[in-house]
């Protein structure tokens, strides 16, 4: 009788503290934590800064996605390039910044489900002899290193080109451009169009040219293996299923979006 008591004391006891255990780490891993988000925040209207605040359509996208997944985060503009190496050495939990998921950068990083289609666009001047992407041979022409542009150019011009000159942001490589450093730069299609939009008078025009760009998806950059990734999906499709996605995109596109074609 005795005994018996004993061994049911001590299984209760062993209980407590293996319950204990599992709820205490599982607070620390994914609760408590506050989610360090990074980007490269020169690339109106998806993030730029304005009055010293990091604003746009993945910022707002951002807000509601982790809203609704009840996140806490952190959004930090800390550049292109070194978003990629803060995923890749897990300084930081996640990267927004008009990424597109491509075959290449699913070797290394995980990404969410798509939740934008771009394709690439040619800036040049008004007037320019650059007409369609076939042209840009033998221009110098400006792309931000490292980007999907950067890839669309050298498959026109060759990989080792000289004249493909990198940038590390688009907002220089659009300047550059302006000071007739580059003849035409190649930057995804919304970035090039808000560029038109708000700067009538830099006399600058972007067009497309579907035969040599294809479309590609934006998505949410984590480390590879990232328990975030799930939480984020599912927030997302949320997000984008209850209306919320296209508000945020009626407010910075001023159109309907398309979210068919994010869901093949
Ligand atoms: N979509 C292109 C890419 O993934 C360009 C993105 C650049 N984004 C930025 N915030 N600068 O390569």
């Amino acid at each position: 009788m005795v005994k018996k008591g004993m061994v049911a004391t001590l299984v209760f006891m062993l209980m407590f503290a293996l319950v204990g255990c599992g709820s205490s780490t599982e607070k620390t891993a994914t609760t408590e934590k506050k989610i360090t988000v990074v980007t490269d925040a020169a690339f109106a209207p998806f993030e730029y800064m304005d009055k010293g605040e990091i604003v746009g359509f993945d910022v707002d996208l951002l807000k509601a996605v982790m809203k609704e997944a009840g996140l806490e985060y952190e959004l930090k503009n800390i550049g292109w390039d070194p978003l990629f190496a803060a995923i890749q050495g897990k300084t930081a939990d996640m990267a927004v910044s008009g990424i597109t998921i491509n075959d290449d950068r699913k070797q290394t990083y995980d990404f969410s489900i798509p939740y934008f289609e771009s394709t690439h666009m040619i800036l040049v001047k008004e007037g320019s002899s650059i007409k369609s992407a076939k042209d840009l041979q033998g221009k110098v022409v400006g792309v931000q290193n490292g980007t999907t542009g950067q890839e669309a150019v050298e498959k026109i011009l060759g990989k080792e080109n000289k004249n493909i000159k990198k940038f590390e942001n688009t907002v220089v490589a659009i300047m550059d451009l302006l000071n007739g450093g580059v003849e035409a730069v190649v930057t995804d299609n919304a970035v090039a169009n808000e560029y038109v939009k708000n700067n009538p008078d830099a006399k600058i025009v972007a067009f497309e040219d579907p035969e040599h760009f294809e479309s590609e998806f934006y998505g949410f950059m984590f480390p590879k293996g990232s328990e975030l990734k799930q939480k984020v999906d599912e927030a997302l499709k949320k997000v984008i299923e209850n209306g919320t996605y296209t508000e945020i995109y009626k407010k910075w596109f001023g159109t309907e979006p398309n979210i068919e074609s994010l869901q093949q």
